[in-house]
């Protein structure tokens, strides 16, 4: 029954449920460090229960439940293993998805989306109301989901930084500004493939201040600045490369005009915009641009695009598409220079 239209209407929506109930206990077990448990071969339940402290009877039962989702593997003497999913939530893998699965599953996220309905009626995001605050200053007052959050990121970048860099050239870059760099994880892997350039990772205090790691990892830290600041006061000039991934989706029409203007402000005279987004395209292959959407509906101002409606953001803000470049990955580039 691989084939979603071969399933029975009711149990497609019964499936729908039990997706909630998957990314939670996936969640879980990510958030209790079993993966990395596993990383060196297959246990039983008992014995992972008796390293977190936990209920042995309920530890199993996560472990099945989390294996009935392709997570983990059972073997015939009844340990659990780690399947290639469950590896990709190891801590310790290059482009871990710990980070993604534990921070969209945790309250900055899951409250809001728990009020998708206020922001289908208002048009507003959910998430001032279910967090007091905006997520920005919310992941700033909660530093552990927040740096979390940042951490999610690179897992991000890294799954789609291979289809970009094997699409997209940055080649002649000299000064890369990852504006809204979170941890750097993009600007580091255009680093290492152009290895006489310099990178300036900008983003705000409390991210930038947490980047160290990933650009250490990267082997990059000694060519990248990293800067502190907002996006819609300034950004740092000088740079012939600006690269915005999965920013202006964040934002409303006029905020991306504004982060843009701020851009073209500081980019030098021949200096490429790159922006890196899903795209919304009906005509397309089945995306998760449209979902990614929803959640930019309940969380932010902003929303997924079409290729047109990027382009008309650019013209405002006295730069023009150059060019969109589709990826072996759901996130395409696009170029914009000044008009
Ligand atoms: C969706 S994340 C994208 C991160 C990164 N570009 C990537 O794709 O992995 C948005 C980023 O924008 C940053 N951000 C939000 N508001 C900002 C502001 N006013 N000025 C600078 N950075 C901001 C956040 O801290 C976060 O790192």
């Amino acid at each position: 029954m691989s084939d979603p239209s071969m399933i029975p209407p009711p149990a497609a929506i019964f499936r729908l449920v039990s997706g909630m109930w998957a990314a939670q206990a996936v969640a879980t077990a990510a958030r209790l460090g079993i993966p990395d448990q596993l990383a060196h071969g297959p246990r039983t339940a008992g014995e992972i229960a008796t390293a977190l402290r936990a209920d042995p009877s309920a530890v199993y039962r996560l472990l099945r439940g989390v294996a009935s989702v392709g997570v983990l593997s059972t073997e015939a003497d009844g340990r659990f293993a780690l399947t290639p999913v469950g590896e990709c939530l190891r801590s310790d893998v290059p482009g871990s998805m710990r980070s993604l699965i534990i921070a969209e599953m945790a309250p900055g996220h899951w409250l809001p989306w728990g009020n998708l309905e206020h922001s289908v009626r208002t048009g507003k995001p959910a998430a001032p109301g279910a967090l007091g605050m905006d997520v920005w200053e919310y992941y700033k007052q909660n530093a552990d989901e927040g740096f979390l959050f940042a951490e999610a990121m690179s897992g991000m970048s890294t799954m789609a930084m291979q289809a970009v860099l094997a699409s997209y050239s940055f080649s002649g870059a000299r000064k890369v500004v990852d504006v809204g760099g979170s941890h750097g994880a993009f600007v580091a892997a255009v680093l290492q493939r152009e290895t006489t350039a310099t990178g300036v990772l900008f983003d705000r205090p409390e991210v930038v201040e947490g980047a160290g790691a990933t650009l250490q990892a990267a082997g990059v830290a000694h060519r990248v600045e990293r800067v502190a600041g907002d996006f819609f006061q300034s950004v740092p000039a000088g740079g012939d490369v600006y690269l915005l991934k999965h920013i202006l989706h964040d934002w409303s029409d006029d905020e991306c005009v504004q982060i843009l203007g701020r851009v073209r402000d500081a980019m030098t005279p021949d200096a490429r915009v790159v922006v890196a987004e899903m795209l919304i395209d009906d005509k397309g292959p089945p995306s998760p641009a449209p979902l990614l959407d929803l959640n930019m509906l309940v969380m932010l101002s902003g929303r997924e695009r079409t290729a047109q409606e990027f382009g008309g953001l650019f013209a405002s803000a006295g730069l023009k598409l150059h060019g969109v470049t589709p990826t072996h990955s759901p996130v395409a580039v696009l170029e914009a220079r000044r008009g």
